[in-house]
């Protein structure tokens, strides 16, 4: 029988398909790595196992035990679905601003959710950063970490690299990335630049984040607000590692979200709107390409869990992404 022993085993080996939105037909080839895959539907997955695991694997947890972190989205789906599958219990801080969809879907693998105030200081013990940090100490939690755990890195280097590497069997010349915690960029560029260092890695990050600066050497500008999810951010994490970053692309909402919807429209290929934004970076850098080039670029998560954001027209229209007379001519 072809069948796997558990959903964990699940993890990983996702597809590489071609990406043509943006891409000359007689230029480089383009792929995309479509981590909606995964079964928690994120690239978050491989972060999450691998943590997990060898926290249990090392004796640092045991089954029955809690794991904790804070996030606002992905990873807390993958976390509760890694704490059901391996017998655990999950608790997850999130920020008030958190789609209902997205607690909801923690809460359906059985873990717990904390809301917590969104605006506060990072510092602040109300907020969901500190909420995890403290509650893990005072109950002896397993605190996950991922903005700073190097494991997160180590995940992506033993898993989404080596895939990348295999199927291109060592072709790719670039690779395409955004910055959430940094882990999959700097694990899977890592182990891409161990096995060819010619190969050019590029992370991808909204207008607004520190990171970019962060990775040229300047200083952190005043952080901004974006409504691109699942990249980006307002303080430099550890798990990013940037000597394995060889430029950053910088991308604003509006072009992120257009680019999602059009690569969904042209080609049925529906991520979301942070793979909106690594499109629209591959297609700057096939730009500057001649057609020996292979470009790898990361799909973080799908597109389903944004219909009632970049998918939908009324909010598009609402923050000022698309024009309004487009509802005019659709009758409205
Ligand atoms: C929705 C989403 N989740 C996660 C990530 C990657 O996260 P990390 O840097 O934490 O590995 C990205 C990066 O593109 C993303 O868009």
């Amino acid at each position: 029988m072809r069948v796997y022993d558990g959903i964990l085993d699940l993890t990983g080996k996702t597809p590489l398909v071609r990406l043509r939105t943006g891409i000359r037909s007689d230029g480089p080839r383009a792929y995309v790595k479509l981590e909606f895959f995964n079964p928690a539907g994120s690239v978050k997955d491989r972060m999450a196992v691998h943590i997990i695991r060898k926290a249990l694997a090392t004796g640092v947890i045991k089954t029955g035990d809690t794991v904790i972190d804070n996030t606002s989205g992905n990873f807390g789906a993958s976390v509760a679905m890694v704490a059901s599958a391996l017998g655990l219990r999950a608790i997850l801080t999130v920020p008030d601003k958190t789609s209902k969809e997205k607690i909801d879907l923690i809460k359906s693998y059985g873990a717990e959710v904390i809301v917590t105030p969104t605006d506060v200081e990072h510092s602040d013990p109300k907020g969901y950063y500190m909420m995890a940090r403290n509650l893990a100490k005072k109950h002896g939690y397993f605190d996950m970490t991922q903005y700073d755990n190097q494991d997160n890195v180590e995940a992506h280097y033993l898993t989404t690299g080596p895939e990348i590497w295999e199927d291109t069997v060592g072709k790719i010349t670039h690779f395409v990335a955004g910055i959430g915690t940094g882990g999959t960029l700097s694990g899977a560029a890592r182990f891409l630049k161990e096995r060819n260092s010619a190969i050019q890695v590029i992370a991808v990050d909204p207008e607004g984040s520190v990171f970019a600066e962060y990775v040229r050497g300047n200083q952190l500008p005043e952080p901004a607000i974006y409504k691109v999810e699942g990249i980006g951010s307002d303080v430099v994490t550890k798990a990013l590692h940037p000597d394995v970053i060889d430029r950053v692309i910088t991308v604003n909402d509006k072009d992120s979200f257009d680019r999602a919807r059009l690569v969904a429209r042209n080609e049925g290929i529906h991520g979301g709107g942070s793979s909106g934004s690594v499109a629209f970076a591959m297609e700057q850098v096939a730009s500057e390409c001649g057609g020996e080039a292979v470009i790898v670029g990361i799909f973080a998560d799908g597109g389903i869990r944004y219909l009632s954001k970049c998918f939908d027209d009324e909010w598009m229209i609402e923050h000022g992404f698309l024009p309004s007379e487009k509802m005019m001519e659709k009758g409205r």
